[in-house]
């Protein structure tokens, strides 16, 4: 079979694709034909090793997987003796944030993996648009107390992250309206947002009717930017730590302080996580953004173009 290897963390240049033997399955493993991975930011950061504390969750010194890749699609080929759950032929994805090497057209998942069967009417790529972005989206929009009625502006309405947060809170009842690249203002509105803001103006930042939320899934402002578009009870979240991690400190300060606060959720349950986006999906309220796609061969440029910031959701990993 083919596979990515990489000798250690490092730039996307380090990446070889190599041939290897199908993984054997023990008795409580699944072994899975991929048919479609995705290239996404955990990936970028579990390649790099950056921030440099994920490698303790990664691997340390050296990636626990020599294949880089979170999530896949595919086909259930063998199961071991003790595997009762799934059977051989069934449609499965799944995801880990901290690597799985499914950059790989086998791979053997333990029982600890979260492992979801696939919609029936849901590619192999469409399901990878399921897992990373919409595993944060899940964590962040949990994290704060929206229904209907609320308003939340969501910074960042074409990423992995913003696409999938936007369905998620409207389909809560949620007014969201989103920031992002004028020429995809189509794209969000059709996710569900009812106002989009052109993310190179900063007209999102004056409204007159403020939001209860702001949620920025890019990382790209800061709380004291934003605090003048909050309610008093409002909060705000980012994607990112923020200049030298601020995010981390302002949950604090801005508790003690009372008004607007910042609040930064650490994520976990992926299996909840995914499990919840699957059942938008199957009731339509829930699509997956599906950008570019490579070739297992190209998967260098796919990091390449994940780690230049302008995807527009999931960028697919070919491995039919
Ligand atoms: N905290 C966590 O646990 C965690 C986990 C994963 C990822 N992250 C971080 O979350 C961020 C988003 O990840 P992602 O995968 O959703 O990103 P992504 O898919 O790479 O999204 C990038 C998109 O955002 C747009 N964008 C860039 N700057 C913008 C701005 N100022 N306003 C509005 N839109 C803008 C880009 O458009 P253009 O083409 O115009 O640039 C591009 O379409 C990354 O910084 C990532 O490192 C955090």
């Amino acid at each position: 079979m083919l596979t990515t290897f990489r000798p250690g963390y490092g730039p996307p240049e380090h990446l070889e694709i190599r041939e290897a033997p199908v993984p054997d399955v023990s008795a409580d493993e699944i072994l899975v034909r991929v048919h479609a991975s995705s290239v996404n930011r955990t990936d970028s950061g579990v390649q790099r090793g950056r921030p440099f504390i994920f490698r303790f969750f990664a691997g340390f010194p050296r990636p626990r997987y020599s294949a880089t890749g979170t999530d896949f699609a595919g086909v259930v080929e063998a199961v071991g003796a003790d595997v009762t759950e799934f059977s051989p032929g069934e449609r499965v994805y799944g995801f880990d944030d901290t690597g799985l090497g499914t950059h790989a057209q086998y791979v053997a998942l333990t029982r600890r993996t979260s492992v979801l069967r696939i919609p029936e009417s849901l590619t192999f790529a469409e399901a990878v648009g399921l897992t990373e972005g919409a595993f944060y989206a899940v964590n962040f929009v949990n994290k704060v107390d929206a229904g209907p009625g609320s308003r939340i502006l969501v910074i960042g309405g074409t990423g992995a992250i913003g696409s999938s947060a936007i369905q998620i809170l409207v389909s809560r009842g949620v007014h969201v309206d989103a920031v992002a690249p004028v020429e995809h203002a189509d794209l969000v509105r059709s996710l569900g947002a009812t106002m989009v803001f052109d993310a190179g103006g900063t007209d999102h930042l004056v409204g007159t009717r403020p939001y209860d939320v702001v949620f920025d899934a890019v990382g790209k402002s800061r709380f004291s930017d934003c605090r003048a578009v909050l309610t008093e009870e409002g909060a705000y979240l980012s994607s990112e730590l923020g200049p030298r991690g601020e995010n981390l400190l302002l949950p604090a300060v801005t508790r003690a302080r009372g008004g607007p606060r910042v609040t930064f959720p650490i994520p976990r349950d992926v299996h909840g996580s995914l499990a919840y986006v699957r059942r938008l999906a199957q009731r339509g309220q829930f699509r997956a953004v599906i950008d570019r796609t490579y070739p297992l061969a190209d998967v260098r440029k796919a990091f390449e173009y994940v780690e230049s910031g302008q995807k527009i959701g999931t960028v697919v990993l070919d491995l039919e």
